[in-house]
C-alpha cells in the first residue's frame, strides 16, 4: 500500500524524505518519488522499483537551507508501475502525493480534459493537482482553492500538496486513509502516513481524523474539521519501537492484516461499484465473447477463493465453471478448448505452478485473466487481462486480507458477468450490490468477539484433530479455516463438505475431535444442522458459528444477523482467522513466519 512523507524545515530535506520513505518500505511499493520546492523552483525525482533507484537518481541533488518537500511510495492500483505514474504528480506549478482512490476521477478527468488540461499519467491522483490549479485560477487564494478541490473529490484519500503560489506551505487532507503530522522544537514539521518515519524526528504528533484538512507553514499548523470549523490540534506521544510501530500496535502482522480487511476490501470495491451495476474498467467486454466455460486455477489459499467463486459464477452468471489445483493441472494432460476463459488467481503473481498453467493456457490459445495482488508480477505481465486486488503488501505467511479481497472480486465479477449475460434481473443485482457494500462492515473486528475467541482458544490446544465443515461456499471457507489453523498452529485440521462426513470422516468422531461448524442462516441451514447433529450424537466436541443459537453446540460463536449468505461468509472468515491466530499464539508459535512455509513459492 502506498506511503506518504512530507517535510518543511531547514534540515536536509532530501535525506528526511528518503529516510522516511525507507521506513515505509515494509508496506510494499513498486515505484517512488520526491518533489522539493526550494527558492521558487521544484526538484523532482522518480524511479520504478526499489528506493535505491530513487536514491541513485537524486544523487547529485544537494539541497541546503529551508525547503518544502513531499514524497511517496506507490503500490500500483490505477495504471502500471511506471515513472510517469509514480507520485508526486505535477500540474503546472504544484505537486501532489495521494494515498487512497479518487472514485470520481474519470468524470473529473473528462471535465478537465475538455478544458484543455493534458494528463501525463494513468492515475486517479493526477486529477487532484489539475483541479486545484483550475480552482486557483478562478479563486486566487490557494487555501480556498484547495478546500474547493476537496469538496469535488469522492473516495478515500490522504493528500499532501505543495505549490509555487504558496512556497512555504504544505496543504494536507485526510479522508479514509491515514495521515499524521509531527512537530519538534525547531519549527520543523513532518508528515507521514504511519508512525515509523516520524520516530526519531518528531517530538509530538497529531493523528488526523477523517474529514480534517488544513495547511502547515514553518510557524503554524492550521487544522479544520469536515464542517470547516477550526480545530485545536491534539498532540500525542509517539511509539518508541519501529518494529512495533510497523505493526501499528498489533502483536503480529497477521493480526494487523486481519484488522485491515475492512479498509482493503473498501479499496478493492472503490470505483467498481455503481448503484445497479458492477464496472471493471480494466476488462474489455470482448474478453467474454465466445466463452462457454470459465476455468480457475490456483494454489493454497487462492485455490480456496477460486473454489468459492465457482458457486457464485454458476449461480449468478449461469456459466459452466470449474476449478483446478495448479500443481495437478500441469501434469494431467488437460483438455483445453478455446471457448474456455482461463483464470489464474494469485496473491503474489509468482507462484511457479500457477504461472506454468497460465503459460499452458496461452500456448493452447485460450483467453486468460489473472486476479492478482501485485501489479507487474509475472502473471500480470503474461495474462491477456488483469484485475488487481488492492490488499496491499501481505506480510503474514498465512494469507488473510488477500483471500478476503479475492472473494470480494469474485462476488463482484459474478455479478458483472450476470449483468453482461442478463442472467440475473437488475433488481437482483441491485440488491446484491447493496449487500456487497456491507462487506467492509461485516469484516470489522469487534472487540468483544476478539476477546471471546482469545478466551475460547485455550480449549482447543489438544485433541487429535479438527474438522471444519460447511456447505456450498462455506465448504471452501471450511477448507480455508482448516488451512489457516494447520499453517500456524501445526495442529491437524481438515475441511469437509458437511454432507460428506457420513461417508467416512465421521468414523473419527469422539470428544477429542473438534468440529468447527459453519452454520449460516441463509445457506442450507437445516441441512448443515442435521450434519452437525450427527457429529454431536457421536460425541464430537462442537464449536458452532452462526447467528442462530444451536443447543447441541459445546461452544457457540454468534455472528450478526445478515441478509445475504456472503456477508455471513465474510464474518465467519474473520472468526476463523482470529481463532487460528489465538490458538497459535497460545501454543507459542511464530504466527507471521510459520515453520516450513514460504510466502511466495517460486519453485515447483
Ligand atoms: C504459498 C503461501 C500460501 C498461498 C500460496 C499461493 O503456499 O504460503 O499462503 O496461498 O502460496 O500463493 P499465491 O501468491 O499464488 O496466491
Amino acid at each position: 500500500m502506498c506511503g506518504i512523507v512530507g517535510y518543511i524545515g531547514s534540515n536536509n530535506v532530501k535525506e528526511v524524505l528518503l529516510d522516511g520513505l525507507k521506513e515505509l518500505e515494509y508496506r510494499g511499493y513498486d515505484s517512488a518519488g520526491i518533489s522539493v520546492l526550494q527558492d521558487e523552483s521544484f526538484s523532482v525525482y522518480k524511479a520504478v522499483g526499489k528506493l535505491k533507484n530513487l536514491q541513485h537518481k537524486a544523487e547529485d541533488f544537494k539541497p541546503e537551507g529551508f525547503a518544502v518537500g513531499i514524497g511517496h511510495t506507490r503500490w500500483a492500483t490505477h495504471g502500471k508501475p511506471t515513472e510517469l505514474n509514480a507520485h508526486p504528480h505535477l500540474g503546472e506549478y504544484s505537486y501532489v502525493v495521494h494515498n487512497g482512490i479518487i472514485e470520481n476521477y474519470q468524470e473529473l478527468k473528462k471535465e478537465l480534459t475538455a478544458k484543455g488540461v493534458k494528463f501525463l499519467s494513468q492515475t486517479d491522483t493526477e486529477v487532484i493537482v489539475h483541479l486545484f490549479e483550475q480552482n486557483l485560477n478562478s479563486i486566487e487564494d490557494a487555501f480556498e482553492a484547495f478546500k474547493l478541490t476537496l469538496s469535488q473529490l469522492q473516495g478515500a484519500y490522504a493528500i499532501l500538496l505543495v505549490t509555487k503560489s504558496e512556497p512555504d506551505t504544505i496543504f494536507f487532507a485526510k479522508e479514509g486513509s491515514p495521515m499524521i503530522i509531527g512537530t519538534d522544537a525547531l519549527e520543523q514539521k513532518f508528515f507521514a502516513s504511519s508512525d515509523t518515519p516520524l520516530i526519531g524526528h518528531a517530538k509530538d504528533v497529531i493523528y488526523l481524523h477523517d474529514g480534517e484538512f488544513g495547511f502547515v507553514t514553518p510557524d503554524a499548523i492550521a487544522l479544520f474539521d469536515s464542517c470547516h470549523e477550526a480545530v485545536r490540534p491534539q498532540f500525542s506521544a509517539l511509539p518508541e519501537s519501529k518494529l512495533s510501530a510497523q505493526k501499528e500496535g498489533f502483536r503480529f502482522f497477521m493480526e494487523k492484516e486481519i484488522y485491515e480487511q475492512t479498509e482493503v476490501i473498501a479499496d478493492t470495491m472503490l470505483g467498481r461499484i455503481q448503484d445497479n451495476a458492477i464496472a471493471f474498467d480494466e476488462l474489455d467486454p470482448s474478453l467474454f465473447e465466445g466463452i462457454n466455460e470459465v476455468k480457475f486455477c490456483a494454489c493454497g489459499t487462492s485455490y480456496h477463493s477460486a473454489l468459492a467463486s465457482t458457486y457464485l459464477f454458476e449461480r449468478h452468471a449461469k456459466i459452466r465453471t470449474s476449478v483446478e489445483i495448479a500443481s495437478e493441472f500441469r501434469y494431467k494432460e488437460p483438455l483445453m478448448t478455446t471457448d474456455t476463459l482461463f483464470v489464474v488467481i494469485s496473491q503474489s503473481g509468482e507462484t511457479a505452478d500457477t504461472l506454468e498453467t497460465l503459460k499452458m493456457a496461452k500456448e493452447a490459445g485460450l483467453k486468460t485473466l489473472v486476479i492478482c495482488n501485485v501489479d507487474n508480477s509475472s502473471m500480470v505481465r503474461l495474462a491477456d487481462a488483469t484485475i488487481l486486488t488492492r490488499a496491499g503488501i501481505e506480510k503474514g505467511v498465512a494469507s488473510t486480507k488477500a483471500f478476503a479481497t479475492q472473494v470480494t472480486i469474485f462476488w463482484m465479477l459474478s455479478l458483472y458477468l450476470a449483468g453482461e449475460r442478463k442472467t440475473l434481473s437488475t433488481e437482483n443485482i441491485t440488491k446484491q450490490i447493496a449487500s456487497l457494500r456491507e462487506i467492509p462492515a461485516s469484516v470489522a473486528v469487534n472487540d468483544d468477539l476478539h476477546e471471546r475467541l482469545k478466551r475460547l482458544s485455550k480449549r482447543y490446544l489438544h485433541g487429535h484433530g479438527f474438522f471444519f465443515i460447511g456447505r456450498d461456499v462455506f465448504y471452501p471457507l471450511a477448507l480455508e479455516g482448516a488451512l489457516k489453523l494447520k499453517e500456524i498452529s501445526y495442529l491437524h485440521a481438515e475441511g469437509y463438505p458437511s454432507g460428506e462426513m457420513k461417508h467416512g470422516p465421521i468414523a473419527l468422531a469422539d470428544p477429542e475431535l473438534f468440529t468447527i461448524a459453519l452454520m449460516p442462516q441463509h445457506m442450507l441451514y437445516d441441512k448443515t444442522k442435521s450434519n452437525v447433529e450427527e457429529l454431536s450424537a457421536r460425541d464430537s466436541t462442537i464449536c458452532a458459528i452462526s447467528n442462530l443459537t444451536f443447543d447441541k453446540a459445546d461452544d457457540f460463536i454468534p455472528i450478526a444477523d445478515r441478509d445475504h449468505y456472503m456477508l455471513e461468509f465474510f464474518e465467519m472468515m474473520v472468526v476463523l482467522q482470529l481463532l487460528s491466530m489465538e490458538i497459535a499464539i497460545r501454543l507459542g508459535n511464530d504466527v507471521d513466519m510459520p515453520r516450513n512455509l514460504a510466502k511466495s513459492v517460486t519453485v515447483e
